[in-house]
């Protein structure tokens, strides 16, 4: 009974440990926590995408109402914070963009986000959104130490601020200020990516909260069935 009590417990950890496959040769990534439980997090990370994201990437396998619930948010508050007045709350989180406009102005469609977090692991998001430099080579002026030549302009630049690349050393250091501190733009990214995190795998919120159920189930079950057994055994001994 104890070691399937650890099994479970052990079992339950590694799933909620979020292995993270990072698959970019050479540049550092920072980690980042990721906690589904921290609505508030999850929230704000909701609000900078649906404003500076959403105008170019789907997270088509999302839907409003569903997010709402998970977030702790009702539909009204979804509805007046999070969404554009001609959506309805059973909608999934889709652009007005056409895809073929956005090939013209980017040279590449913007890819659905919905799964992101899963394809590049959450260290290698949060590195991408802090990594973007002032590059005169590029059409858009920047470029990204995570994602050489990105077709993806700086979007976060009134919060960061533009950042110089050195080549040699390879640091990134303040070219201009933004609005925010550097602690507080890592703070906006660390919340983005932990609702990226959480668009990926929305089931996992209700997974972790079954979870505290089964955990407390097994050891009431565990109370019961111990001194049971040690009366099943009393007279054998
Ligand atoms: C103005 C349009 C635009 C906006 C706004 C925008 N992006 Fe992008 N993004 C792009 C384009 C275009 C690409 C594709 C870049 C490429 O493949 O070269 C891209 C690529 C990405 C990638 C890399 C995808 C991959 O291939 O692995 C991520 C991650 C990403 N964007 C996240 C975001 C996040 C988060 C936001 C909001 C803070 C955002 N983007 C806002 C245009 C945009």
């Amino acid at each position: 009974m104890k070691t399937l009590i650890f099994a479970l417990f052990f079992g339950f950890l590694s799933t909620t440990s979020g292995i993270a496959i990072a698959a970019s040769a050479g540049v550092h990534l920072e980690p980042v926590e990721i906690d589904l439980s921290d609505k508030a997090s999850l929230q704000r990370g909701a609000q900078t995408f649906v404003n500076y994201c959403l105008s170019c990437h789907e997270a088509a396998y999302m839907r409003y109402n569903r997010m709402g619930q998970d977030l702790g948010l009702t539909d009204t508050q979804v509805k007046e914070n999070l969404m554009f007045a001609s959506e309805k709350v059973g909608d999934t989180m889709t652009v007005a963009m056409q895809a073929e406009d956005a090939k013209k102005w980017f040279g590449v469609t913007p890819p659905d986000l919905s799964v992101i977090s899963r394809a590049r692991g959450t260290a290698w998001l949060n590195s991408y959104l802090r990594s973007f430099y002032l590059d005169d080579a590029k059409a858009m002026g920047t470029n990204n130490t995570v994602f050489k030549d990105v077709g993806m302009p700086h979007v976060l630049w009134e919060q960061q601020g533009y950042l110089d690349h050195d080549e040699e050393s390879g640091h990134l250091s303040e070219a201009t200020e933004g609005d925010l501190s550097s602690y507080d733009y890592d703070l906006m990214v660390a919340d983005l990516v932990n609702f990226l995190a959480y668009i990926g795998e929305p089931s996992k919120i209700q997974r972790l909260e079954l979870a505290k159920w089964v955990l407390l189930y097994l050891f009431i079950l565990f109370l019961v069935v111990y001194p049971m057994k040690k009366a099943f055994w009393r007279d054998i001994h």
